[in-house]
């Protein structure tokens, strides 16, 4: 064979491996409104940045005649390209081939561009559309996923990991995606369960459909398990190109700083009227992210799940930062047991991979109730307590008003190592709201008090004596617990000039295995 002729015969392979399970199946693939392997990586990564690897590689099974069916690259798209420049490791399962189902072959691939990832200090990003374990493989196929999973959690904190689920995603096969740091689902073509509404029919004789059981609703706004919903592919891999805008490539690094002529200084006058006069009334802690935030913008996660508590990435003055805030619209912004557990996973992300955090605190504390206590608020709290608590990036905390009880102490308080907490001068810091107090300490008073219109005037002398004493920052200003009570409207520039500060913090915990943080 001729030079000519070996060169062709590369580029006739390429072309054959490049068409997957073929034309026909692209096109069914297509008339799903879903995009193919490849596509998604183009749209993914720079333009012409995509190096693919193991693009020969076909299976070795020879059960039920499967060996008669081969082709080139074995289901699975792998290799390396940039996002803005900085190198991210990918895999994009090929639903034309075999349903885009798990080999042997077909996981080594995966293996190899996550080992890549591990060793090059890169993020890994999946996306995933499959059948599941590769049915004719058998036991291969199984282990071939446990290989898998044993590197997400190799990878977990050392790398980020992000899954776009665009297609279905079952049985065991859920378990990789649920590993890694990030979940995103499309609504209407992407599912995710552990087992699909058949066999839940047989076992349980519940009838629901795929979308009912696992689609991208249910688990971006019941189970948490996704923590971004999309629209579509695209909007899905634009987002994913945002999102690592954030983060830094590895644990050793810092998240990268962008340019930024927002003024360092800009007031937001409007940030004084924020808090109604009425404790009771409700504000959107979101006007005041977008307030305070380089160019007002929130890279929202867990959007739809556990909306008492908001979480994501912003940016001050360039400096990427995660932040967590309780949302006085939604529940009042309590904390339960969907809302710790948030919170926590955020934290943790955030302290694992040198993002700073800024806590914004408007809290009435945590939901009481037989629902959450059977349900282990206690436990699910003590996440959160614990996240912050042993959390070692920058920690800067504003108080907006209420913060009460066990939530003040969550809230990244000083005595959770804190770094600088400031209070507006409409926080609120006690054990307990006026009322729940007033019921506690004056109980016996109160009932003693027959003629009503006197009890009512009793309770209310009382709540205000309470607010006089409690209602305001400055009696934990006054403990050291607060470093400052600032102007709301200068909330920006304070936050910066507390990131410019602790630039240069160094904390470490104890030397220790692991820790055992209560799951
Ligand atoms: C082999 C598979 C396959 C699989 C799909 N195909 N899943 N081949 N192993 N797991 C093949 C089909 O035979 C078909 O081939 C082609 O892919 C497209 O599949 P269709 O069924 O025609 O497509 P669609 O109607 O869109 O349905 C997609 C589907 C369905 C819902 C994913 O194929 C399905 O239910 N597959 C099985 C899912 C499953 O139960 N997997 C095992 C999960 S347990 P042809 O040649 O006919 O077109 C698991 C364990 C992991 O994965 C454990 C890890 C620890």
């Amino acid at each position: 064979m001729s030079t000519q002729d070996k060169i062709k015969k590369l580029t006739d392979l390429r072309a054959e491996a490049k068409l997957g399970g073929g034309l026909k199946r692209i096109d069914t693939q297509h008339s799903k409104g879903k995009y193919t392997a490849r596509e998604r990586i183009e749209m993914l990564l720079d333009e012409g940045s995509f190096e693919e690897y193991d693009m020969f590689v076909s299976h070795r099974c020879t059960n039920f005649g499967v060996d008669k069916k081969k082709f080139l690259g074995d289901g699975v798209v792998t290799g390396q390209g940039t996002i803005d420049g900085r190198v991210v490791y990918v895999f994009s399962q090929d639903f034309t081939v075999f349903g885009g189902s798990l080999s042997e072959t077909y996981a080594q691939k995966i293996c190899k561009v996550m080992d890549m990832a591990l060793k090059n200090g890169a993020p890994i990003i999946g996306i995933n559309d499959s059948g599941g374990a590769r049915i004719q493989e058998g036991v291969t196929a199984l282990a071939g996923y446990a290989e898998i999973f044993e590197r997400n959690i190799m990878a977990s904190g050392v790398v980020p990991q992000i899954s776009a689920i665009f297609g279905p995603c079952a049985g065991g096969a859920v378990y990789s995606p649920a590993l890694t740091d990030f979940v995103m689902m499309t609504k209407k073509t992407s599912y995710m369960f552990v087992t699909g509404p058949k066999v839940v029919k047989t076992v349980t004789g519940e009838v629901v459909t795929d979308e009912q059981l696992g689609g991208a609703n249910i688990h971006g706004s019941k189970s948490g398990v996704s923590h971004f919903i999309v629209d579509d592919e695209k909007e899905g891999l634009l987002l994913t190109r945002k999102l690592i805008s954030y983060l830094p490539q590895n644990n050793l690094e810092e998240p990268p700083i962008a340019p930024c002529d927002d003024p360092i200084d800009r007031l937001d006058a409007n940030l004084n009227e924020i808090i109604p006069d009425n404790p009771n009334k409700p504000y959107d802690v979101k006007d005041v992210i977008h307030s305070i935030a380089d160019y007002g913008e929130f890279l929202e996660v867990h959007r739809n799940y556990a909306q008492n508590i908001v979480v994501g990435y912003a940016r001050f003055n360039g400096v990427a930062v995660g932040i967590v805030a309780n949302q006085p619209n939604y529940l009042a912004g309590v904390l339960d047991i969907n809302a710790s557990r948030k919170a926590a996973r955020f934290v943790r992300f955030c302290d694992a991979f040198n993002i700073p955090l800024v806590t914004l605190v408007d809290v009435p504390g945590f939901l009481p109730g037989t629902a959450q206590e059977y349900g282990g608020i206690i436990s699910h709290g003590a996440k959160l307590l614990f996240a912050y608590g042993e959390a070692t990036v920058p920690k800067i905390t504003v108080i907006m008003r209420k913060s009460y009880g066990g939530a003040y102490c969550v809230m990244s308080s000083k005595h959770l190592r804190g770094d600088i907490n400031y209070s507006w001068p409409t926080g609120e810091i006690a054990v307990m709201g006026p009322k729940g107090a007033i019921e506690v300490l004056q109980n016996k008073k109160i009932r003693a008090i027959e003629d009503e219109q006197e009890r009512a005037e009793y309770i209310a002398k009382k709540e205000e004596e309470y607010k006089d004493k409690f209602a305001n920052p400055y009696s934990a200003a006054q403990f050291g617990y607060i470093d400052d009570v600032i102007e709301p409207r200068n909330t920006r520039f304070r936050i910066i000039r507390a990131l410019q500060a602790l630039a240069t913090k160094k904390d470490v915990m104890p030397p220790k295995k692991h820790t055992n943080i209560p799951l």
